[in-house]
């Protein structure tokens, strides 16, 4: 019996110091490591709190640049603001379909006239009054009465 409690407090002892040595150098190992593992718990926080906003602000950003895609107009509809004017060539507006009237101006390339559409000239009202037009909306725009002088 008392041989017996002898062992198990022997191996109580055992156990004990093999506890302790594992706390011991778990201890040592943690000092050792701590700085360095606080400042990446740290940096991993901060990142996490960047994070979510960052994300955010990509979606965003392509959301609504999707939605400016989305939103372009095709120089079909663009046109409809230009028609009343350029349907008929009224205020020697370049006709729709007319070649005569487009040739000088396709002439000059169809950078040189998005210009002078953008900027207004004479009848033409700056933008073709498509204030909230894109210049690439304008251009299309152009492009299609240009496609349809012959
Ligand atoms: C209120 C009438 C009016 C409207 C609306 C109008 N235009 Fe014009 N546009 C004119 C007139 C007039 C001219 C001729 C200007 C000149 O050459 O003196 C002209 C000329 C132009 C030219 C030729 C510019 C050049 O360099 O010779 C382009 C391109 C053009 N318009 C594009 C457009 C587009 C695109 C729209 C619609 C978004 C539009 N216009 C709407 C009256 C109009």
């Amino acid at each position: 019996m008392s041989q017996n409690s002898k062992g198990r407090t022997k191996l109580m002892l055992g156990i004990w110091l093999v506890v302790m040595l594992f706390i011991g150098f778990k201890a040592y190992n943690g000092s050792n490591d701590h700085p360095t593992s606080e400042t990446v718990e740290l940096d991993s926080a901060t990142l996490d709190r960047i994070k979510p906003v960052g994300e955010v602000r990509v979606e965003d950003a392509v959301a609504s640049n999707n939605a400016i895609e989305e939103s372009e107009r095709t120089a079909e509809e663009v046109y409809t603001k230009c028609q009343a004017c350029h349907a008929t060539g009224i205020m020697e507006a370049p006709k729709f379909g007319s070649l005569e009237d487009w040739a000088p101006r396709i002439e000059r390339g169809i950078d040189e006239v998005l210009k002078v559409a953008i900027a207004g000239k004479g009848g033409m009202p700056p933008k073709g009054t498509c204030m909230d037009c894109s210049d690439n909306e304008l251009k299309s725009a152009i492009q299609y009465m240009i496609d349809s002088a012959k």
